[in-house]
């Protein structure tokens, strides 16, 4: 079988926000401790959208200013990003013939990213999960902590490497180079793994402050839609007040939740923040106002995200430290990256 190994990847585009820390990061952080885990800015990926970005090389620093600050240790770990490790878009290239048009078209991230003039998306856009699938598979990751919103891009991972798997099965085998793995009640062998995703948790899907219909996101135009890791005290007191709420009170169950979104992602924030499940949540504020919930958790938010801001900041004064970082993350990635890729061009005859 393959050895465990934990891969995920923050885009360099604009400021995290809390939904990127409770789906992502924060998993991140409680993986190191008992799996090797190879965390990405994905320097690559954000150019799919916008070509160019004068600020590129100093968002790149902050999201991995954001992983160390958040408690990714990069000695025992490796955090790199993406370009310095030119095998990620080899991979990509490979992928790209191994994937069919039809699946990428089915996206439903490309058809949100690229709007109503699709013919005029970027042809980087709609390859995206293509890049996605060799970011893990390049280091045969079995693991991908991920928000909700990349479930289907981690099925088509999974499709990619089945793929590939069937049709080079032949050569893997004569090769030696085929990995025993159990799918379902068969066991088959392959060189890639089928990879999970990691989606658990209250707070997998983080919704915006404005409209519980919304995904918390970097691209929306209000900054009051979401808290940004790097906001202060006051910024987030005010965004939570504002907060877009119902008049009625918190209920006591989970299932007086429904139809009602926007109590749900306060609730499931609050729970996300303290480590705690949404019951335990309503345990103790069911029955309550959002005028006494509403403070509660803000104070909480404060209390979490103000020491990540602060040593942010901190490492965001030193920026050859974090470009060491990356420079010794991505010389350790890399290695491991050609291994894969020596055999991948075995494989296909390249
Ligand atoms: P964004 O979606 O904000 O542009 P990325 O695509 O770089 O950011 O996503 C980084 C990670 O954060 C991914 O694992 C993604 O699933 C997660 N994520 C993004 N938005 C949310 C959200 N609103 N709730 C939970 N997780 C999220
Ligand atoms: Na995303």
């Amino acid at each position: 079988t393959f050895r465990q190994l934990v891969f995920s990847g923050v885009q360099p585009t604009g400021n995290l926000h809390l939904g990127n820390y409770l789906g992502a990061i924060r998993k991140f952080v409680a993986l190191q401790d008992s799996n090797d885990c190879i965390y990405c800015v994905v320097d690559l990926h954000s150019i799919t959208a916008q070509l160019v970005h004068e600020d590129l090389a100093s968002q790149t620093r902050s999201i991995t200013a954001a992983f160390l600050a958040a408690g990714i240790d990069p000695k025992q770990h490796i955090v790199f990003n993406q370009a310095r490790v030119p095998q990620h878009a080899e991979l990509a290239w490979i992928f790209n013939c191994v994937a069919r048009i039809g699946w990428m078209n089915r996206m439903t991230q490309f058809k949100d990213k690229a709007g109503k003039d699709r013919e005029n998306a970027s042809l980087g856009l709609l390859a995206y999960p293509s890049l996605m699938a060799a970011d893990i598979l390049v280091y045969r990751a079995t693991h991908v902590p991920v928000g909700e919103d990349q479930k289907q891009h981690l099925e088509l991972t999974r499709d990619i490497a089945q793929k590939f798997n069937n049709d080079f099965s032949a050569r893997i085998a004569e090769l030696g180079l085929g990995v025993e793995m159990q799918m379902g009640d068969e066991t088959v062998n392959g060189f890639f793994p089928l990879t999970e995703p990691l989606i658990g948790g209250p707070a997998t899907r983080v919704m915006s402050l404005r409209d519980g219909s919304k995904k918390m996101s970097k691209s929306d135009p209000s900054d009051l839609s979401r808290i940004n890791l790097t906001d202060a005290a006051a910024a987030i007191s005010k965004k939570i007040k504002k907060a877009k709420t119902d008049p009625e009170a918190l209920p006591g169950e989970v299932e007086g939740l429904e139809g009602r979104p926007e109590a749900d992602n306060l609730v499931g924030i609050y729970a996300g923040l303290a480590d705690m499940t949404r019951e335990a949540v309503l345990k103790e504020f069911g029955g309550q106002q959002f005028s006494v919930f509403k403070p509660a958790l803000a104070d909480l938010a404060v209390h979490k995200l103000a020491p990540i801001a602060g040593e942010m900041r901190r490492l965001m004064a030193d920026p050859q430290y974090i470009d060491t970082v990356l420079r010794d993350g991505g010389e350790r990635a890399g290695a491991i990256a050609e291994q894969t890729m020596h055999s991948v061009r075995d494989i296909i005859g390249l």
